[in-house]
């Protein structure tokens, strides 16, 4: 009889991106360091100022468009050779199918789709092109980036926490786990399952994790390969 394929499951953040030339949020560097997110975004930036959301996301999707997956999402792209694996990412780029990972929720949305903004919600994909003022979807209504924003309803959560909950194996790279309903998606790993986390800082690791502290593309194809050739857990 055939074992079952066991299953691993990857929550990423933007720092796994950063090594690709993308900012993160929250480090010195960061998105939210610089901007505001109230105006760039929230539902009421959008409606006070749209050219200015449309503008930074413009930029965001064109530099975003031209990087490259690093080493850390080929490697976790690599998994599928041996396991099952689900990718679960607050990231809006591309980067992780571009290395070739075949299942990938994006929990905060992606830069490569636009949605009008009447009732249909309505996706339509536009890659690394902008979006313009009086750019209409299908329905007629001012497109905006397919983003979550604050205060509107992250995607896939339902699906999300039952496959977090069935992982062998649970790998969050690249988060600060300070957004939920995104960031308490650790909490429905299995307490039998391996859980990892990898970030350069962490304020609070999550219970029943094992940090390891540093860069995504030192850390993640090392475990990785351990992963790959079954060795056991480091304690
Ligand atoms: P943050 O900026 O909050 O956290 C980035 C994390 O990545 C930090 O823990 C860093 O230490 C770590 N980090 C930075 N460089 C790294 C590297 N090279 N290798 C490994 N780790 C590294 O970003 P997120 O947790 O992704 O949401 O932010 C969550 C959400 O907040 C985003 O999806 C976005 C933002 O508001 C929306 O826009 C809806």
């Amino acid at each position: 009889m055939q074992k079952m394929q066991s299953s691993i499951v990857a929550l990423s953040g933007s720092g796994l991106s950063a090594e690709s030339g993308l900012p993160t949020f929250r480090d010195a560097a960061g998105l939210w360091k610089q901007h505001s997110w109230q105006e760039l975004a929230s539902p009421e930036g959008w409606r006070r100022n749209p050219e200015l959301v449309l503008e930074f996301y413009n930029e965001r999707r064109a530099k975003a468009w031209t990087a490259q997956p690093n080493e850390a999402h080929r490697a976790i792209a690599a998994l599928e050779q041996k396991f099952a694996v689900t990718v679960i990412t607050q990231n809006v780029d591309a980067l992780h199918e571009r290395a070739g990972s075949k299942i990938v929720l994006h929990v905060h949305g992606e830069l490569a789709w636009a949605r009008g903004t009447g009732p249909s919600r309505r996706r339509c994909r536009i890659e690394g092109a902008p979006i313009h003022m009086g750019q209409h979807c299908e329905e007629g209504t001012q497109l905006r980036p397919d983003i979550v924003w604050f205060g509107e309803e992250t995607q896939y959560m339902e699906e999300a926490r039952e496959i977090v909950a069935l992982a062998d194996k649970v790998l969050v790279v690249g988060t600060s786990l300070t957004v939920y309903p995104a960031a308490g998606l650790v909490e429905f790993a299995r307490d039998d399952s391996e859980r990892v986390v990898n970030s350069l800082e962490l304020d609070a690791v999550p219970p029943g994790f094992r940090f390891l502290r540093g860069k995504a593309t030192d850390i993640v194809p090392k475990l990785v390969a351990d992963w790959m050739s079954g060795a056991a857990a480091a304690p």
